[in-house]
């Protein structure tokens, strides 16, 4: 099976889809859950769908904490990190030397919501919606050090209804991400991820 390590931080509505599509696909298993935060929704979320969840809090040093994300990573033989609101930056070191076990091709991805460019970081649908756009949408990419940066694999657009509330327009934002998760995870399961997207544009 193709081993799967989802990183997240807070309510893991993604990291649900992607473990209960896994749990239904034969040649793919999310092999862990890891959060930097004691407590998240994503751990109960991963124990009530039984798969290893483990929780690697903030360190006083960078290199410390993702050193111990490593070490779990190779023990468990990942072969791809899924980051789900992983609310976290990874450095140049960590991802050269994961991808490195891969013999340098790039194996984290991330989702995102808006379409970026716009709106990298933190509170996007809330920020576009401010500033009255008429579509948004999700982005599924590759990870570099960069924050929402590098390679997109993936975009949906979701325009933004007359008259539809922040509320309305998010709960349809999250069903478009889980969608678009999910279907990526099915083409890493069928091993058709298409090899083009992954080079630097
Ligand atoms: C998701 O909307 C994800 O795209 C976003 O955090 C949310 C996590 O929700 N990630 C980012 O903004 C990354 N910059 P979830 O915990 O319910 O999956």
């Amino acid at each position: 099976k193709i081993r799967i390590a989802i990183l997240a931080s807070g309510t893991g509505s993604n990291a649900e889809a992607l473990m209960k599509k896994a749990q239904s696909l034969n040649s793919v298993e999310v092999t862990f859950v890891l959060s930097d935060k004691v407590g998240a929704g994503v751990l109960e979320k991963a124990l009530n769908l039984s798969v290893r969840h483990f929780v690697v809090t903030k360190q006083s040093d960078r290199r410390e904490h993702e050193q111990r994300v490593l070490n779990l990573l190779r023990e468990y033989r990942i072969d791809w990190v899924f980051l789900a609101g992983y609310m976290r930056l990874l450095s140049l070191e960590f991802l050269q030397t994961f991808n490195g076990w891969h013999g340098g091709n790039s194996q984290v991805v991330n989702i995102h919501p808006s379409l970026l460019p716009a709106y990298p970081g933190v509170d996007s649908i809330r920020r576009a919606f401010e500033d009255g756009v008429e579509e948004s949408g999700v982005t599924l990419h590759l990870v570099d050090e960069g924050m929402d940066t590098g390679p997109q694999l993936m975009q949906s657009r979701l325009p933004l209804e007359a008259g539809e509330s922040l509320a309305d327009w998010s709960v349809r934002f999250h069903k478009l991400e889980h969608q678009t998760y999910t279907q990526f995870l099915e083409l890493v399961a069928l091993g058709q991820i298409p090899t083009s997207p992954f080079e630097e544009t």
